[in-house]
């Protein structure tokens, strides 16, 4: 849980996203040092979604749940919620998708464990992120296809 105070806002007087994606990126982190017991970096922000404004004063739940993984590679999927605590409302604001590379100390790419989905909600989200990978793939091959 996080609360947003002055020092967040942008010049519109609304949170700032890059203090939303800042949070994403922390809790993704802690989701992919828990799943891989270890260090990791972030190699990259698939997708940010800003649903809504967020107000100075209310309060972001983030959850992050590793949605899955590959060799050293593992998707994050954190999901945003902003409360206002005068009233209790809340909203789903922002959804993030990063990919974390669990690395050893000196900053190579060490293996991950495997992912046990059990859920129906757990095997979607893991077919999802396959569909990403895919497409972030294909995309980089076209690119860099187009430059030969
Ligand atoms: C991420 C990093 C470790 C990858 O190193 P690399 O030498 O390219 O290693 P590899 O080519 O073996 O790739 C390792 C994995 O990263 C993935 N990867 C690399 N670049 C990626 C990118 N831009 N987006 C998504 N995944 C990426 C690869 O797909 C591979 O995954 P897999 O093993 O599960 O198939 C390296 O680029 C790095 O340290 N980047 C800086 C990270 C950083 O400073 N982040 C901000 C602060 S935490």
């Amino acid at each position: 849980m996080h609360w947003l105070g002055p020092t967040d806002a942008n010049s519109a007087g609304f949170v700032h996203g890059g203090v939303v994606m800042k949070l994403c990126d922390s809790a993704a982190g802690l989701s992919g040092v828990r799943h891989s017991g270890g260090r990791v970096v972030t190699a990259g922000m698939d997708r940010m979604t800003f649903n809504e404004p967020i107000e100075i004063g209310e309060l972001l739940t983030l959850r992050a749940a590793v949605n899955a993984v590959w060799r050293t590679s593992m998707e994050v999927g954190v999901r945003v919620e902003a409360e206002r605590p005068a009233s209790g409302e809340v909203r789903h604001t922002n959804t993030a998708y990063l990919t974390m590379v669990a690395v050893t100390a000196d900053g190579r790419p060490r293996e991950v464990p495997g992912l046990v989905c059990e859920s129906d909600d757990e095997h979607r989200r893991q077919e999802a992120a396959q569909t990403r990978r895919r497409n972030r793939l294909a995309e980089r091959d076209e690119i860099l296809g187009g430059r030969r």
